[in-house]
């Protein structure tokens, strides 16, 4: 679990900022959903043999001996959150969430046992052009953020019975060649045996190769619904691979699943990941209601612009006010508060706490400040202020006090 410190935030919010235009240029709305949820809503919507409900939720008994656990993703939530308040009764619903989640995960690179998730969700539709608008809006986002070295692939998991032929196909399969499979293979041939398919163990790849294929067991309706899926993004021009081992680490979906992934953050290389999940609504207690929806992982997001070398905002000052005698104290504070009031944006630290003009500088240029701006007695009394750069050679400034904002709006291109 990460502290997030003072010299990154400015990078969070200016992703957060642009994911947050992004999802809302599509009519997505904000849910805000608790951090807690009954444990029982996440073992019965994740499922109970997958990875995330066996080993890593963080569970404990609340003072009225309830199980409670920290959420570790926010489908569920969202799902019940609608349920509970009658948000899909005859309508569509087009929803965004965000904010940590917690897995008791092996920590590594990518992977935290606290980390942050944007979600999206859409209930109400079963077609294949809702599926295509989330992916079209996660590329937009990449595109707008500068992201390169993602990679798009998407799969079909078929409807719920189609997945049980093939689960029995694929268990009959791997029955008759258990000899080679490697330990955490065999653990899950009983309990999560797609997931075998996920397997990383490069001695495993050749069988897994061979294995039946998911495709070949695929349904009527979800093979008419994924290549209506592919001609929308075809058409869009949108590049893609269909990998048909791409199953998902979690047990809610039916037909369409996609992952962005890229080779560039080592092990943990999916940023961003969801599918469609039309049985889970029902599953939990409510009408039968298609859904569709994904995840991205900000630090995830945030290191891979890191590694493309994408400039990231600090929000550094732009200005720091050195201020000097008792005026200069005075009337530089009603200055401060005129300035922040005429340039909207504008950062502007005030010195605080007295100081000589060397001290003060120090800290100006500490801080950061593009410029100094010194109010002193005798500048308060002239009704002036100095304007020093502090990045550049240039020239300083005496301003009357009155020309200060129209000033700084030229030098930093402001208002
Ligand atoms: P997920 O694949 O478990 O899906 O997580 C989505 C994304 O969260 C991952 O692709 C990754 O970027 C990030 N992530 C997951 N675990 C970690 C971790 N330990 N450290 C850092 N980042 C992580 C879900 O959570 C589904 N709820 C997505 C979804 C929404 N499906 C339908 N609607």
């Amino acid at each position: 679990m990460n502290d997030i410190l003072p010299g990154e935030t400015a990078a969070w919010q200016y992703l957060e900022d642009t994911l947050r235009e992004v999802v809302h240029a599509y009519g997505y709305q904000e849910i805000r959903l608790p951090l807690l949820e009954k444990t029982e809503l996440f073992k019965r919507s994740i499922g109970e043999v997958t990875d995330i409900v066996e080993k890593e939720m963080y569970s404990f008994n609340d003072r009225n001996g309830d199980s409670l656990t920290l959420r570790p993703e926010g489908t569920a939530s969202c799902v019940r959150a609608c349920m509970e308040h009658g948000l899909l009764h005859n309508q569509v619903q087009r929803l965004w969430y965000a904010g940590p989640m917690f897995r008791h995960e092996r920590p590594q690179k990518g992977r935290y046992r606290q980390f942050h998730q944007i979600g999206v969700e859409a209930f109400g539709m079963d077609g294949p052009d809702i599926d295509a608008e989330m992916i079209f809006m996660t590329a937009r986002m990449w595109e707008k953020l500068g992201l390169q070295g993602a990679l798009l692939q998407i799969n079909s998991l078929g409807t719920l019975a189609a997945r049980a032929d093939y689960r029995a196909a694929l268990v009959a399969w791997l029955r008759g060649h258990e000899a080679a499979l490697d330990e955490d293979s065999r653990r899950r041939l009983e309990s999560n045996p797609l997931r075998i398919l996920d397997s990383k163990n490069p001695e495993m790849q050749s069988l897994i190769e061979a294995a039946p294929r998911l495709p070949d067991y695929l349904d009527e309706e979800s093979r008419v619904h994924f290549s209506a899926l592919c001609a929308l993004l075809d058409k869009a021009g949108l590049r893609y691979e269909v990998n048909p081992r791409l199953v998902r680490g979690l047990d809610y979906y039916s037909k369409t699943v996609f992952e962005w992934v890229t080779d560039q953050l080592g092990a943990q290389g999916t940023i961003c990941a969801g599918g469609r999940y039309d049985g889970l609504v029902e599953f939990l207690g409510g009408k039968s209601t298609p859904a569709f929806g994904f995840a991205l992982g900000l630090e995830r997001l945030l290191a891979l612009l890191q590694a493309g070398g994408v400039a990231l905002p600090e929000s550094l000052p732009h200005v720091y006010l050195v201020l000097n005698g008792d005026r200069g104290v005075q009337d530089g504070m009603v200055f401060a508060e005129s300035l922040r009031a005429a340039l909207p944006g504008l950062r502007l630290l005030s010195n605080c706490g007295n100081g000589s003009f060397k001290s003060q500088f120090k800290r100006a240029d500490k801080s950061g400040a593009a410029f100094a701006l010194v109010m002193g007695d005798a500048e308060a009394q002239q009704g002036t202020v100095l304007l020093k750069p502090l990045r550049s050679k240039s020239e300083q400034e005496v301003v009357p006090v009155q020309d200060v904002s129209g000033r700084l709006g030229e030098l930093l291109e402001m208002g």
